[in-house]
């Protein structure tokens, strides 16, 4: 049972029990009516109390049941909330911890609600590409206004239940319960008492006949809609949010209710929600590892060590700090030390300036940090973390320095973005506790990490890496041992697609707003720009070493031969002012293209932004195919959350492989082939991967 049922006297209890969160799946829904149904009929029975049983009342819909057959969904959510609407003894919601969704619609939907402080309370459907479907954007307005509950549901935030509670003219809650343990208790206390009131037959208060107004009406929603045009981007859900509201403020109840479901209804079929969906089941999905079970027992990290204070050590050690888990920073030299903790002191301040900090958080944080020149002062730390140079010999020097020193059990992790996590793993005599963990630039931001499996990891230092991913509020991604791992693998197929698009006829701006305009967040010239171009310039070197056969455009290193390195150097593929950050289109890379162009005895040609948009995306699919064959990604979503987390892929697309599923594989095979017939382009790589062509082929999908 996901609700359990027990009468205490004359109340009635309903508890919902369906862990983690009391999702209000079928089996919950039809457990909450049948206990509503034997408290009516029994007679002893005064009042029902409908709570939740562990970490929450409801974190609300169950998502994996949308788009099931409706038959299957009876009684679906709407009628449930209806159906306690018209209970006729006095339902009491007991909310606490988590009221969320369609949690919240349920207590909406009952005659009284009390509330336990620190309760985290949202209507959080906006973040699915949604709108709360239940009755939500109909009664959350009646009782909290309709500015409020505008803001509410167009942000999707939670906000505490002690606000909601203080706020002058509210509804939503009757009473605010001493403290969470008390809130039983409470609130049944709370219910004999609207029971005695009810005993003469006096009706029962329905939000429904709340009264829904907005004294500026048509001004207020011209102005809400500015607003969240302004922000919503490519997503139609904040939009629909404001259209849902609106009607709950014009005519009846009833004809909002039909409007909000109208709504519901068009926003679950846009491809934007179903990405939306997909990143949501994708996260969960990435964090379960196939052959390391949930309970698998997980190492305690304590203190961490991080090599190496540049760059990457430097925001490493910030995810560390912000989580309150001391660190301790070593490097070669004093001056490196003090140039990273300042570095390090920099970026807090500026988040103070801004007010995202407090001054006291911020010194304890720095409080947490320490730093040394010596292995053995790190020998104790649970978990160190390597950023040193990208050389092997030198990681091969640090890792031995580790194996000597630490402790016994302590895990040993690299941040290297492209060597071999086995070699490094062979210079220790305990691979087992090795494996990557690749943090994105700026580590301190970027939410992406890959977690980067060797062939020896254990099990136990795996899921410990999880959960520390967790803990640092990183989106950790596991990724097999090769060359680029998952991102960078990819990219490197993007970036070469986007060089011959230069060779061929396009400008760097023409293919950077091409791909900006199908939502990525950067061109990719732009984005090299921003990176430096002397790193992918370091990193062809070595390939025309390793892979003397792959064929590269030679436009980015006769870029680099100029110095034209990107924005530290003032010039890349764009110009730029100094100390400023806009790209304007540059004579001199227009020239360098144009004499290239003749060298290779290309005739330039007009190319579509349709044409730019399949090379470099159809480029990450394909490549994504072969990563999955290989082993090195266990799952398409897990490619997805790569790239919506780290490399600024657009959000409503839902990262490459959902949307190579929404284009059609049988359609990009198709596109392949053409581009295998252009001369300039690299026809090897475009022979779709076998797993591609098979799953065209057998009219399937990724996801
Ligand atoms: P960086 O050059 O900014 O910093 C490296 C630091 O390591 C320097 O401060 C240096 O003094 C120190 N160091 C060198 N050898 C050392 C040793 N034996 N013992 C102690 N300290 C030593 O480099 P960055 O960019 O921070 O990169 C570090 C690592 O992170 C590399 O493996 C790189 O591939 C990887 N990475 C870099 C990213 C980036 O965007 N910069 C992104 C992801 C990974």
């Amino acid at each position: 049972m996901t609700a359990e049922y027990q009468v205490h006297g004359d109340v009635a209890v309903i508890t919902l029990n369906n862990p983690p969160v009391n999702g209000l799946g079928i089996s919950t829904r039809k457990a909450i009516v049948d206990g509503l149904n034997r408290a009516e009929d029994d007679a002893a029975v005064q009042v029902i109390v409908l709570t939740g049983a562990g970490a929450a009342f409801s974190g609300g819909a169950d998502i994996k049941e949308f788009g099931a057959p409706q038959a299957m969904q009876q009684p679906h959510l709407p009628s449930v909330v209806a159906i306690l609407e018209q209970v006729r003894k006095p339902v009491v919601a007991a909310v606490h911890s988590v009221c969320m969704g369609g949690g919240l619609e349920l207590a909406l939907g009952c005659h009284y609600r009390v509330v336990a402080p620190g309760c985290s309370v949202a209507l959080p459907e906006v973040k699915l590409g949604l709108l709360p479907g239940a009755g939500g954007t109909q009664r959350l307005p009646r009782v909290l206004g309709v500015e409020m509950a505008l803001n509410m549901i167009v942000s999707g935030e939670a906000v505490k239940s002690e606000m909601l509670a203080a706020l002058p003219g509210q509804k939503l809650f009757d009473k605010l319960a001493t403290s969470p343990e008390a809130l039983l208790t409470e609130a049944m206390a709370f219910a004999r008492e609207v029971a005695a009131k009810h005993q003469g037959g006096a009706p029962l208060p329905l939000v429904r006949s709340l009264p829904c107004k907005h004294p500026q009406g048509d001004g207020y929603f011209g102005f809400a809609r500015n607003m969240v045009r302004g922000m919503a981007k490519n997503l139609p859900a904040p939009l629909k949010c404001v259209d849902a509201v609106e009607a709950a403020t014009k005519g009846k109840f009833d004809d909002g209710l039909r409007r909000e479901g109208e709504l519901f209804a068009q926003l679950m079929l846009t491809p934007e929600s179903r990405a939306l969906r997909h990143l949501f089941l994708a996260e969960r999905a990435a964090s379960k590892i196939p052959d390391v079970p949930a309970d698998t027992p997980k190492r305690t990290i304590a203190m961490v060590a991080v090599i190496g204070a540049g760059t990457m050590g430097g925001g490493i050690t910030m995810n560390f700090l912000n989580a309150g888990i001391p660190v301790k920073l070593l490097e070669m030299k004093q001056e490196a030390l003090d140039r990273g903790v300042a570095t390090i002191r920099k970026n807090y301040e500026a988040q103070v300036k801004k007010g995202k900090l407090t001054q006291d958080k911020y010194e304890q944080r720095m409080g947490l940090l320490s730093t040394t020149l010596a292995y053995a002062d790190i020998a104790q730390a649970d978990l160190v973390i390597e950023a040193v140079f990208e050389e092997m010999g030198v990681k091969e020097v640090v890792f031995k320095q580790l194996d000597a020193v630490m402790k016994p059990g302590a895990i040993l992790a690299s941040n290297t973005s492209t060597l071999d996590v086995n070699k490094i793993a062979a210079v220790t005599k305990r691979p087992q506790d090795v494996l990557g963990m690749h943090f994105f630039s700026p580590a301190n931001v970027m939410k992406l990490l890959e977690v980067v499996r060797g062939e020896k990891t254990a099990k136990d230092v795996l899921a410990t890496v999880m959960a520390v991913a967790k803990k640092i509020k990183k989106t950790a991604v596991v990724a097999g041992v090769c060359d680029g791992f998952i991102g960078n693998r990819m990219v490197e197929q993007y970036g070469r697609q986007a060089g011959f698009l230069l060779d061929e006829g396009c400008t760097p701006a023409q293919v950077d707003r091409a791909i900006e305009k199908f939502g990525f967040a950067m061109g990719p010239f732009r984005m090299n720009d921003l990176a430096g171009n002397d790193i992918s310039w370091a990193i062809r070197k070595r390939r025309y070493v390793e892979k003397p056969g792959m064929k590269y455009s030679k436009t980015a290193d006769l870029l680099c031969e100029l110095g034209r390195f990107g924005q530290k150097t003032g010039a890349g593929w764009y110009d730029y002012q100094p100390g400023k950050r806009d790209a304007i289109p540059s004579p001199v890379v227009e020239k360098m293209l144009e004499e290239h162009r003749k060298s290779l005895g290309i005739a330039p040609r007009k190319i579509s932004d349709e044409e730019i948009v399949q090379r470099l995306v159809f480029a990450l699919v394909n490549e994504g195919a072969h990563i999955l064959e290989d082993g090195i990604a266990s799952r398409a979503s897990d490619i997805d959350l790569v790239y919506l987390t780290g490399y600024g892929f657009p959000l409503h697309r839902g990262g490459p492989m959902l949307y190579a599923d929404e284009v059609g594989l049988c359609n990009l095979v198709q596109a392949m082939r053409r581009f295998r017939q252009n001369p300039n382009d690299d026809a090897a790589f475009w022979q779709p991967a076998p797993l591609l062509a098979r799953l065209a082929d057998e009219g399937k999908t990724f996801n």
